[in-house]
């Protein structure tokens, strides 16, 4: 197994089976524009492979917030499914782990999914209480609030 970031247009296109097994919002003619968007923004694509063959995909950012200083935030983690609980999903972590760390970043963030919460657990991720939520920008249950607010 060996790993490495995943920077060219063919090796980035070639990634789009995996990603979108996890993301099925992904469509195949606009990924490597959306990744290159993202890059300007920090975002990096790792992979496990087997020899040239990718078996598990990592999506990250080396970010900085008020809330939690300078950290790693995995956006992304898949393995193929032909190849999942054989080690890779955890080998890609420790591996982006001691990168980060050799590169002073000492805490990894993410947001798992209910049915990956056993695998994070099992590396040693700790859950915090507070959960991610989100609300689409044009739904009026927030312009109700608002209403209130001005009518009072
Ligand atoms: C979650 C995922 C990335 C794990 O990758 P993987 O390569 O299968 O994981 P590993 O083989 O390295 O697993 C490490 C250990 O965790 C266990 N494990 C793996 N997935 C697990 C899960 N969903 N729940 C509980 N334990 C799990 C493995 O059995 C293994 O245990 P062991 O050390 O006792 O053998 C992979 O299952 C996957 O791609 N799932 C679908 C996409 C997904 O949910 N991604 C996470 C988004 S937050």
């Amino acid at each position: 197994m060996n790993f490495r970031e995943i920077t060219s247009d063919a090796d980035i296109q070639a990634a789009v089976p995996l990603m979108s097994s996890l993301r099925d919002r992904i469509r195949e003619e606009t990924f490597l524009s959306e990744v290159r968007r993202q890059q300007i923004e920090g975002y990096r694509l790792y992979g496990a492979f087997e020899g040239d063959r990718l078996v598990s995909l990592a999506g990250v950012r080396r970010t900085h917030t008020l809330a939690r200083g300078e950290h790693l935030f995995v956006d992304d983690l898949v393995t193929s499914a032909e190849d999942r609980g054989k080690g890779y999903g955890q080998a890609l972590l420790a591996w982006l782990a001691e990168e980060s760390a050799r590169q002073g970043v000492a805490r990894i963030h993410l947001d798992s999914r209910s049915t990956a919460r056993g695998f994070y657990e099992k590396i040693g991720f700790a859950f915090a209480t507070s959960l991610p939520c989100s609300i689409d920008a044009d739904n009026p249950a927030l312009r109700r609030r608002n209403e209130k607010t001005s009518a009072g």
